[in-house]
């Protein structure tokens, strides 16, 4: 297992800064996050690794889930949730989600956010198991680039936050169970930092790039995970990793991801022999949950012997479809492919973490004045598998629970200015360690993908046990510091993984195909 820390360091020898909010991340809940802090008087700083717009939200598609139509109510959207997350879902965390979500979504109007309408007002359109069109969209299939323009833009805008691009988080700084702030690496200037704050919000995004083939941006190597879980936080529900099931699948072009929106607009599913098959595995076949989806497509692919399925568009109205999929259309066709005619050649890949820094419903974690928010955070809103669209819901409902929670904390804080420094001393080590995340990448998609067995876990978890051994060395860029994150969330994942003897929602196990009561349980890991 990891040191508490990844660096050698010593905070007397940094520079030092400090804020009332020290903020982890710039997509929806780390900005939606800022933002509520500031209405709240408070003010902010935002860490963020690359550019301010690299993150998830800015490619998410599909929509945001929010239960606004006339024959929608907050307990439809629940129970929708409910039967998606296959028996894990922490049941007032979903009712949360659903009862605070169209408020949220109606804030996000206020401020700016253009969600595609039509002659009953704000179109809502379906997707995989849900029982109501409930998704609102902007821009046919841009959603998510609106949703982050528009907080951009007010973040920009707002003087009590400032956004500091480029800085990767290497550790918290905890004592005692207290967080008291980070140690960022500035990649412009090439110098350490250390940033304290009253409140530190982990808003880091996910963990897509751990597995060679997914729909995430670079930056969602887990890095909030690893560094939560090397201070001591506990993480939850590990195993759970949802694979989109429709992701373009063309050698040379990048797996860009067809919107689930697509099925929810009529498209249909073909194996490579033609035949619609999701009739055969679902009752509500194309639109079923996305894990029963990933499995029968992965099952067509065995049957006829090909890496792909296909989705076919070619029934429905082409100017619907170019109106309603712009985004889509245009990178299909870079690829030759034009939608209306074509079918697009699609294949699973890994899309979202169901699990990560558990929480409670008010983002605290288990350190006191760590808070975690959106897809680095788990409050068991998602359970075994989450349903489509309700990831943007979950950063702002819970991104904004956390300020109202804290209000407390900047009113009773009393300074302490602890210093820290690396416990053991890391030695530096000649290791191609661009060499090794390609492997862990493989193995990941190969051993601990959407179909796993123990003998696959057991072979991934040598594999991460033999490279444990770079814990103990020195790094050198942050290149190398999300190589060591990546083996400490695999290692994880792929634990949690073989601990878990059953098969449930986004975890299958061949070697344990039932779901089983005695597993309704979360697993949770502490260092
Ligand atoms: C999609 O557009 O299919 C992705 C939506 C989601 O992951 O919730």
């Amino acid at each position: 297992m990891p040191g508490k820390y990844m660096l050698n360091f010593d905070t007397s020898e940094l520079p030092q800064e400090e804020d009332e909010y020290i903020i982890l991340g710039s997509g929806i809940a780390g900005l939606y996050t800022s933002l509520a802090a500031s209405c709240a008087g408070s003010s902010v700083t935002v860490l963020t690794k690359h550019a301010m717009m690299d993150t998830s939200t800015d490619k998410a598609q599909g929509g945001i889930a929010a239960a606004l139509g006339d024959n929608d109510s907050p307990a439809l959207h629940q129970e929708d949730t409910l039967v998606a997350g296959v028996g894990l879902c922490d049941s007032e965390a979903v009712v949360t989600l659903v009862s605070e979500g169209p408020d949220r979504v109606r804030e996000l109007i206020e401020l700016g956010a253009i969600f595609d309408c039509d002659s009953n007002g704000l179109a809502l359109t379906r997707e995989g198991a849900h029982s109501q069109r409930r998704i609102l969209h902007a821009s046919g299939d841009a959603t998510g680039a609106e949703i982050q323009r528009v907080l951009t833009h007010h973040v920009k805008e707002n003087e009590k936050i400032r956004v500091l691009e480029n800085h990767y988080v290497v550790d918290l700084l905890v004592r005692e169970n207290t967080c008291y702030g980070v140690l960022a690496y500035d990649q412009e200037a090439k110098i350490l930092k250390v940033f304290r704050g009253k409140v530190i919000v982990l808003a880091t995004g996910g963990l897509g790039r751990l597995f060679e083939h997914n729909t995430n941006p670079e930056i969602a190597t887990g890095d909030g995970i690893a560094i939560a879980f090397r201070a001591g936080a506990e993480v939850m529900d590990m195993e759970f990793i949802q694979f989109h099931p429709t992701v373009l699948n063309i050698t040379g072009a990048p797996r860009f991801l067809i919107s689930e929106a697509v099925r929810g607009e009529g498209a249909y599913l073909r194996n490579s022999k033609g035949c619609r098959f999701m009739t055969g595995y679902h009752a509500q076949a194309e639109l079923a949950p996305r894990d029963v989806v990933v499995r029968a497509i992965l099952k067509e692919m065995a049957l006829t012997g090909s890496n792909k399925v296909y989705l076919d568009l070619t029934h429905l109205d082409p100017e619907v479809i170019k109106l309603r999929f712009p985004n889509i259309t245009k990178t299909c066709l870079d690829y030759n492919l034009d939608i209306t005619v074509d079918c697009i050649p699609v294949a699973p890949a890994a899309h979202y973490m169901m699990g990560g820094v558990k929480t409670n419903l008010l983002g605290e974690t288990s350190i006191r004045r760590l808070y975690a928010c959106g897809e680095v955070a788990c409050p068991g809103v998602h359970g075994a598998n989450r349903l489509a669209s309700n990831s943007l819901l979950d950063g702002l409902v819970f991104g904004g629970r956390i300020v109202n929670e804290t209000k407390h904390i900047l009113q009773d804080y009393r300074p302490q200015y602890r210093e820290f420094a690396c416990d053991r001393l890391l030695e530096p080590v000649d290791i191609d360690f661009a060499a090794v995340r390609a492997e862990l990448e493989v193995l990941m998609g190969q051993k601990v993908g959407p179909v796993r067995s123990g003998t696959g876990l057991k072979e991934a978890l040598d594999f991460f046990d033999y490279w444990s051994c770079l814990y103990r060395h020195e790094v050198e860029n942050t290149g190398q510091m999300e190589v060591k994150n990546m083996l400490l969330v695999g290692e994880l994942v792929a634990e949690a993984a073989l601990a878990r003897r059953e098969s449930r929602g986004g975890h299958c196990r061949v070697d344990y195909p039932d779901t089983l009561k005695r597993w309704q349980k979360h697993i949770i890991f502490r260092r």
